[in-house]
This record gives C-alpha cells, structure tokens and sequence, in this order.
C-alpha cells in the first residue's frame, strides 16, 4: 500500500524496482526506499522484539532517533531501517534483543 497521490506533495514518480527479502520473503521496493518505508508497503509493521518480554516494536519516530526499527540488514545488527535506504539483494531480518552479527561480520 502506498500513497501515489497526496494534496499537498503531488503525484509520486514511478522510480526503478527492485527486489528485497524480509525474513526470507522476497518483496518489491522502489530505489530511494527507506528499508521501513519498503517494509510498510508490504504490510510488515514488526522490526524488532524486546530482549526481557519479546514484545514487537516497529517504525515510531520515523526519523532515526528512537531506535525501535532497528532490524539485522546483511548481518549486520542494529540498523536504523526508517533512515537506511534500501539496495538491491538486501536481506533483512527481524531482531530479538540486541541482535547478534552473523558469521561473516563477526
Ligand atoms: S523509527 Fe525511530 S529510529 Fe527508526
């Protein structure tokens, strides 16, 4: 779902497709994507899941400086997916806690 036409920012452009996956689903996003915007339009809304009770956490302040979208991109822990612009071939996963690396990050 997303907006193609708004009142006051006008008509979106159509930008370059490309392909991500999100916890091995492969989804469409628009180059220019924030990895959270991409995700929205799909209709993932969890990023993370608290360490202590496991609750879900999604996009919040939307500007890079709460830290609930944090999600694990290309092994990597801890991206900010609200201020991260997606890239072609991205995997992204949910993260528990405060995530790990993956082996070949470490
Ligand atoms: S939603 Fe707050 S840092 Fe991304």
């Amino acid at each position: 779902m997303r907006i193609e036409a708004h009142p006051i920012l006008g008509t979106r452009s159509v930008k370059e497709t490309i392909s991500i996956t999100v916890d091995d689903r492969t989804i469409l996003a628009q180059q220019g994507d924030t990895i959270a915007a991409a995700m929205l339009a799909e209709g993932f809304r969890v990023c993370r899941h608290t360490s202590r009770t496991g609750e879900p956490r999604g996009v919040f302040c939307g500007i890079g400086q709460c830290t609930d979208c944090v999600m694990q991109v290309n092994g990597v822990p801890n991206i900010r997916t609200c201020i991260t612009e997606v890239e072609e071939g991205m995997e992204i996963r949910t993260q528990v806690g405060v995530g790990r690396w993956e082996a070949s990050h470490e």
